[in-house]
């Protein structure tokens, strides 16, 4: 894994605020789209792909390929997702460190994987799969789960990184993710940033989430937060970082708000 090219600091696409990101161009140095939106040949969609790349470097972000999957990746998505790929030509792509799809059922959800090394093997075949498909280097995202799966073998940092390390992929990491989950689970946020191999850190995705009857909720539809912030200014200070994507899904405020986000992120960043 080796990449050069440096993006800077984005925003997650969203339809809602089209108009205004068109008006504020400047101030946003890439998007990450969600890839799922464009595989198929809808002209709707097609055009607006045209149009964000012929404005931004573009990311293509995938939800849906199930890289944890024990009956392994549906190839029809899989070549539709890699056509898509070549088409933008990237300097690299993401998806999740998780599953989405068994038995031939479409869950609708990023459910987490056991922590255990067959869990790793299943993930690694999988990628290694992909991989087959597409130059492009794969960078693989770190998701929030509500519940640890029973059996684990070792920390979720270790098994992030033994499957970096396997399959030579970069690492999306989420930091708000890392919030979320080490105040749920109640692990150190030190300890995680020991055992991963930081050096593959290509990307970073941040947001706000919410908390329910002391839970936090990974709703990408609030403010980032205080603690995420400082997290940002930890990791960039030990990293080092390509592009940094603010994720916000819900409750999508007026543009100068996430514009504003964008500018404290580029700061932390330019500071590191
Ligand atoms: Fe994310």
């Amino acid at each position: 894994m080796n990449i050069e090219q440096q993006l800077g600091i984005g925003i997650g696409y969203r339809e809602q605020f089209k108009s205004e990101l068109f008006l504020n161009k400047e101030t946003v140095d890439f998007l990450e789209i969600i890839g799922d939106r464009y595989l198929d040949s809808n002209q709707y969609f097609q055009e607006e792909l045209e149009l964000l790349t012929a404005n931004f470097p573009l990311i293509p972000h995938f939800i849906n390929l199930s890289l944890g999957s024990a009956e392994g990746i549906d190839t029809d998505y899989l070549k539709k997702l890699a056509k898509l790929i070549n088409k933008i030509n990237p300097p690299w792509w993401s998806e999740h460190l998780c599953f989405s799809k068994a038995g031939g059922i479409d869950i609708g959800h990023l459910s987490p994987l056991p922590h255990t090394k067959e869990a790793i093997d299943i993930i690694c075949r999988n990628i290694k799969q992909v991989q087959s498909y597409i130059d492009t280097p794969l960078i693989l995202e770190n998701i929030t789960y509500m519940v640890e799966i029973p059996g684990g073998e070792m920390t979720e940092a270790q098994f992030i990184g033994e499957i970096a390390e396997k399959t030579n992929c970069g690492l999306l990491l989420d930091i708000t993710n890392l919030y979320i989950n080490s105040t749920n689970h109640g692990y150190d946020i030190d300890q995680f940033l020991s055992q991963l191999p930081l050096e593959r850190v290509v990307q970073l995705h941040f947001v706000g989430g919410y908390s329910h009857d002391g839970i936090l909720i990974d709703s990408h539809s609030e403010a980032t937060p205080l603690e995420v912030w400082q997290l940002m200014e930890k990791v960039v200070s030990i990293t080092n970082i390509n592009g940094v994507i603010l994720e916000r899904d819900e409750n999508i405020p007026p543009f100068t708000e996430l514009l504003k986000e964008l500018d404290r992120a580029r700061s932390i960043l330019v500071s590191s």
